[in-house]
């Protein structure tokens, strides 16, 4: 019964919940910057600097949306014609293990594709390596360490 309910919820949420591309430097992208510092990086006692922030401009930038309220978010970054990084996945943590990180997953491997981009990449967290691999990810180094934490390279090829 507590399953099927969790269940429910989890499909309610994502049949109602929009992904859409956000512009750097409105409203949403501010949520979106808070999100990321409250989720990402306050934990680890660190802040995004201003340079940080405005090399953002040329990413695509990806927002999970209940209403005007962002759940979660992650971006995508450049790195060839062929070849993206998706940089800063995170989601709400009251909101954490309801299928919406991996909505947005989807979402943002859709968007890739449709940029021609056939390689997926990241610095993933090891904290979240079971995440990345439930979705096809595949680990290709070993591990280091990034903002005082472990992190590995893992990648996926977009068909
Ligand atoms: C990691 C994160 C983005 C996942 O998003 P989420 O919405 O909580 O994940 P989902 O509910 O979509 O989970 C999809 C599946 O992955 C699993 N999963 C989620 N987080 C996981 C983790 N950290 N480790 C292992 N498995 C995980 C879920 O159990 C679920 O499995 P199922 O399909 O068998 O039910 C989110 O938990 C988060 O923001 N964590 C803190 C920040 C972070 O670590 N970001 C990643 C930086 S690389």
């Amino acid at each position: 019964m507590g399953k099927l309910i969790k269940f429910n919820i989890a499909k309610a949420i994502k049949r109602f919940m929009p992904i859409k591309q956000i512009d750097h430097g409105s409203a949403e992208y501010m949520q979106m910057v808070e999100l990321r510092n409250e989720i990402l990086r306050k934990p680890l006692g660190i802040s995004f600097s201003h340079e940080e922030l405005g090399r953002e401009k040329e990413d695509i930038l990806i927002g999970a949306f209940e209403e005007q309220k962002m759940l979660g978010c992650c971006l995508l970054t450049k790195i060839d014609n062929k070849n993206v990084r998706l940089r800063q996945m995170a989601v709400l943590n009251s909101v954490q293990g309801k299928g919406i990180g991996a909505t947005m997953m989807n979402y943002a491997e859709n968007v890739a594709r449709d940029n021609g981009y056939t390689k997926m990449v990241m610095h993933a967290r090891k904290s979240a390596i079971g995440f990345y691999e439930k979705l096809g990810y595949k680990l290709t180094g070993d591990e280091f360490i990034e903002i005082t934490i472990p992190h590995v390279i893992m990648e996926k090829k977009l068909r």
